[in-house]
C-alpha cells in the first residue's frame, strides 16, 4: 500500500498512542499551524526561534514560562522522544563507573543509557502479578529493603530511577518514595512517560504527578500522555540535587542539532493546554466518559483490571485462558486497534479524544472473541526468577561491545549476554547485556518464548 496512502488511510477506533488520536485532539494551536501552506513551519533554529538549548529565542520563553507554570526551576523541550531524554537525565546523573538503582520495569531506553555512558545499571525487583503477568508497584518497606540490599554490592550509586505511571496505568505512592531516595541524598529521575497530564492535577482522585513530591527530574512523553505529536517530550527539573549545566551538555551530547520546529511548536501547545481551563474541561469530560465506558463494561460482564488512570482500559484476557496477543488481532480485524498487547492483557489507550459508542461494539466483539475461542481457565504467570537488586555480570557497555556467538536458548546456560531480550510494547528488557544467563533465567525465557512467540527469538547472542 506505501507508507503514504497508509497514513491517510481511515482507522475506525484509535484506542493506541499518540493520545491525539490521529488529530481529534491536536492543541487548536497546532492544528491552526498544520492547515497552513504545508511546510511554512518546518523552520531551523533562527534567531528569533532558538532551541532548546539556546537561552533566547522564543523556545528558551516557552520552557521558562512553562517552567514557572509547573512550579519547578527548569524545563528542556525534547524532539526524541522521552526516550532521548531519558537519557540526557541519567547521563547527567551518574559518571561511568557510578551505578543506578532502576526497577526491573524499567524502559529499555535507560539501559541504553548506562550501555553507552558506561553506567552500572542495578536493577531492583518489584512485586509481580501473577495472575495477569505485570509488573506492579511497590512502597516504601519495598524500597528499604532494595537499599538495604543494594548496600552489600558495594558500589558507587549514583542516583535511582522510579517509573510511575507504568504503562498500565498503575501508580505507587510517590510521596513517601521519593522521600525515602532523598533520605539517602540520592537524586531521583521519575519517568513519567504515561502520567503528564497528571501535572494538571483535574482531579483530586488521579495520582499526582512527582513534580509535586520533589522528584528532581521527571521525564514526560507528551505523545503518549498530553497532546503531543509523536517524539514530543519535556523533561522537568528542580531542586539543587543535579546541576541544570550537567542536564544541558548531555542533551548536547545527544539531540539532533537540527530539532524540529514544527515538534518544538507541538512541545509548547500540548504542555499549554494541560493548564488551560477549557481544555481542563474537556479532559474531565473525558475521564467521565471513560469511567462511563469502564462501567458499562464491567456491568457486561467483560474482565477489566483496576488502574489508576482512567484513560487506560487493561483488558484482563488470561482470566479466560487467552493470550491479550491473540485478542489483540481479532480485535484488529474488526477495526478496533488496541495499545499494549501482552501475554495476559491487552490495554486500550482512550487517549483524548471521544469514544462515545465504542461500549456496545467492544462487548460484541468480545463476546465473539470468547464464543470463538471457548471459555477457558484462567492462566497464572510464573514470577520472574530476578533477585532482589542484581548488577550485570560484566559491564553492559563491554559485552555489547564483545564478540559474540548466536546460541539456542537452552544451551546458553553459564553464557553472558551480548543484547537486550525485550518485547516491544512495553519495551522492558528482560535480559540486558553483561548478565549471565543461569538455569531459572533460561527457563523463564523459554517459558516466555512461549507468550510472546514473535518478540523473543530461539536464540540469544552471547559474548564469545
Ligand atoms: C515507561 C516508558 N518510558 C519511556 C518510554 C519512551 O517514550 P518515547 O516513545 O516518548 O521515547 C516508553 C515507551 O514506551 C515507556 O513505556
Amino acid at each position: 500500500m506505501g507508507l503514504l496512502n497508509l497514513l491517510s488511510a481511515d482507522r475506525s477506533e484509535n484506542l493506541f498512542l499518540p493520545a491525539h488520536g490521529r488529530g481529534g485532539a491536536l492543541p487548536k494551536n497546532i492544528r491552526k499551524l498544520l492547515k497552513l501552506r504545508p511546510g511554512v513551519w518546518d523552520l531551523p533554529e533562527l534567531f528569533e526561534i532558538g532551541g532548546p538549548l539556546i537561552s533566547e529565542g522564543a523556545i528558551a520563553e516557552s520552557q521558562n514560562s512553562s517552567a514557572m507554570q509547573v512550579g519547578v526551576d527548569r524545563c528542556w523541550y525534547g524532539v526524541n522522544g522521552a526516550t532521548g531524554l531519558l537519557q540526557s537525565s541519567l547521563l547527567a546523573l551518574a559518571r561511568p563507573g557510578q551505578a543506578v538503582l532502576m526497577p526491573r520495569n524499567v524502559h529499555k531506553s535507560c539501559i541504553q543509557a548506562c550501555l553507552f555512558g558506561g553506567l552500572i545499571p542495578l536493577l531492583f525487583d518489584v512485586p509481580y502479578f501473577t495472575d495477569r503477568g505485570h509488573a506492579s508497584v511497590f512502597d516504601r518497606k519495598w524500597l528499604q529493603r532494595v537499599f538495604r540490599k543494594a548496600k552489600q554490592l558495594d558500589e558507587d550509586i549514583a542516583a535511582v530511577v522510579l517509573v510511575n505511571p507504568t504503562y498500565q496505568g498503575y501508580s505507587a505512592d510517590m510521596e513517601s518514595l521519593i522521600n525515602e531516595i532523598h533520605a539517602h541524598s540520592l537524586p531521583v529521575l521519575v519517568d513519567e512517560a504515561h502520567g503528564a497530564y497528571l501535572i494538571s492535577q483535574i482531579r483530586a482522585d488521579l495520582p499526582r504527578s512527582a513534580i509535586y513530591f520533589g522528584a528532581d527530574l521527571v521525564v514526560h512523553s507528551l505523545h503518549k500522555s498530553a497532546s503531543g505529536l509523536v517524539q514530543s517530550a519535556v523533561l522537568w527539573s528542580q531542586g539543587n540535587k543535579v546541576d541544570p549545566l550537567k542536564i544541558e551538555r548531555s542533551i548536547d551530547l545527544l539531540q539532533t542539532s537540527s530539532p524540529s520546529s514544527l515538534l518544538l511548536a507541538s512541545c509548547e501547545g500540548s504542555i499549554k493546554e494541560l493548564f488551560e481551563s477549557k481544555w481542563l474541561k474537556k479532559l474531565n469530560s473525558r475521564i467521565e466518559e471513560a469511567e462511563l465506558l469502564r462501567d458499562f463494561l464491567i456491568n457486561k460482564e467483560v474482565p477489566l483490571l483496576q488502574n489508576s488512570d482512567p484513560l487506560r482500559i487493561i483488558l484482563h484476557t488470561s482470566k479466560f485462558g487467552l493470550s491479550g496477543i491473540e485478542v489483540d488481532k481479532r480485535f484488529i480485524k474488526k477495526r478496533i486497534i488496541g495499545e499494549l498487547a501482552e501475554p495476559g492483557t491487552l490495554t486500550f489507550c482512550l487517549g483524548f479524544s471521544s469514544h462515545k459508542r465504542l461500549g456496545k461494539r467492544f462487548v460484541r466483539i468480545w463476546n465473539e472473541i470468547l464464543t470463538s475461542f471457548g471459555q477457558q481457565k484462567p492462566c497464572l504467570f510464573k514470577r520472574p526468577p530476578f533477585s532482589i537488586v542484581s548488577k550485570p555480570y560484566k559491564p553492559c557497555s563491554y559485552s555489547w561491545a564483545s564478540n559474540f556467538e548466536k546460541v539456542n536458548l537452552q544451551d546458553a546456560i553459564g553464557r553472558i549476554s551480548v543484547e537486550m531480550v525485550c518485547p516491544y510494547p512495553p519495551g522492558i528488557p528482560l535480559l540486558i547485556p553483561g548478565e549471565i544467563l543461569d538455569q531459572s533465567r533460561v527457563d523463564w525465557l523459554i517459558e516466555q518464548k512461549y507468550f510472546w512467540p514473535d518478540q523473543i527469538p530461539d536464540f540469544v547472542r552471547v559474548i564469545s
